[in-house]
């Protein structure tokens, strides 16, 4: 049987197995600013819920609970501004790196399909299209955004386009003209588009809008959906908390599919995300600690003789030296500090290292003193 993995790109997280060596023979331990996985507790009253519903003996369905629904329609409509959400327009998810990674599979796509995404992306939009053994073809995000009919994707073929905004690495931010634009490309094409909002309450810079803004989607949900994760704005990467909002049609297509394979969130998972997702004081505190880590790293890497780029949202700096990115990351390995080359997110990155800022109080002293 040939392996599905010779499918898929080679793991580039070894590469940088050598430089972690490095980073963590510092006399005061390593700075990992490599991945970005939150750091900071799950905010207690999510821990609460998550306790209360522990006694779930029976199993839980894909759609999850009315609660659940209710919560997922409730924040869409509250946070994004949606409007008429109803429960066929939610859909939970068990984290969205799954959803990511067999979207295309689930939609039935396959050779002769093609599945687009940002030049500079979250390597799982790749993943999906060899997975499902559609072609993976991926666009310049500026000209794309800028002209969607002019910039060479070419739409034939074309059967799911992938956003990403705020987006992983860079932090850039689609503006909502460049939404309207492209949303109305899709649309004319037949083009089904995914928003990968997962970073959409940390902006910084920039106040993100999503796909379901009714002035990006004229208030109908047709050949839209959005996903969205409380792996960050929650901190709750370890609980597998996520769901997708928008098309009923799309989304019921996924309920019909993901109930014959199981992909349930578990129960105390969901009674979780209600809480989460009723609550924004811990977002905001979330951010607070965020938006000072960040802005300290930014002074130190601005006064190393880094340059920022993009990074108006995200947990991303998204920074260069005008080098191959695998000397930065050698050079801030030996100071005890580990990055993500650029060249992990597409070739265009190749000058760039991603540099998480989700890493204690503590850790991030200790990398701004090293780069001072
Ligand atoms: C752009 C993007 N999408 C999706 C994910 C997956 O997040 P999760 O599976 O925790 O919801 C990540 C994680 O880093 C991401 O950066």
């Amino acid at each position: 049987m040939p392996a599905v993995s010779s499918r898929l790109p080679a793991f580039p997280w070894d590469k940088l197995e050598p430089y972690k060596a490095t980073a963590a023979a510092h006399p005061d331990g390593i700075v990992d600013l490599s991945v970005g996985t939150p750091v900071d507790p799950v905010p207690e009253l999510i821990q609460k819920a998550l306790v209360a519903a522990a006694d779930s003996p029976g199993y839980p369905t894909v759609w999850g609970t009315a609660e659940l629904r209710n919560a997922l329609a409730g924040w869409v409509e509250r946070r994004l501004g949606a409007v008429d959400v109803a429960h066929t327009n939610v859909l939970p998810v068990v984290g969205s790196k799954e959803l990511v990674a067999w979207l295309p599979t689930q939609l039935g796509l396959g050779p002769g399909d093609k599945v687009a995404y940002p030049r500079l992306a979250y390597p799982t939009y790749e993943v999906g299209a060899r997975l499902a053994r559609a072609e993976a073809v991926a666009y310049d995000t500026a000209t794309f955004a800028a002209d969607p009919a002019g910039a060479d994707l070419d739409p034939s073929g074309l059967k799911l386009l992938w956003l990403n905004s705020p987006s992983n690495p860079t932090g850039g931010v689609l503006a909502k003209d460049e939404l309207i634009r492209i949303v109305a490309w899709a649309r004319e094409h037949g083009v089904l588009v995914f928003s990968d909002e997962c970073y959409v309450e940390l902006g910084w810079e920039a106040e993100p809008v999503s796909v379901l803004h009714p002035d990006v989607c004229g208030g109908t949900y047709e050949g839209v959906v959005a996903v969205h994760s409380l792996s960050k704005r929650s901190n709750l990467a370890g609980y597998r908390a996520a769901f997708v909002a928008g098309d009923e049609a799309v989304l019921g297509e996924l309920l019909q599919i993901r109930k014959h394979g199981g992909m349930m969130t578990p129960a105390p998972v969901q009674a979780a995300t209600v809480a989460a997702l009723g609550d924004d004081t811990h977002v905001t505190e979330q951010r607070a600690r965020y938006a000072a880590r960040r802005a300290a790293l930014r002074t130190a890497l601005e006064g190393h003789g880094f340059r920022i780029e993009h990074s108006e949202a995200s947990l991303y700096l998204w920074a260069t030296r005008d080098e191959p990115c695998w000397e930065t990351v050698a050079h801030l390995a030996e100071l005890g500090i580990l990055v993500a080359p650029g060249d992990f997110y597409g070739t265009a990155g190749e000058s760039f290292v991603r540099v998480a800022f989700t890493a204690t109080d503590e850790r991030v002293e200790a990398a701004v003193k090293r780069l001072g």
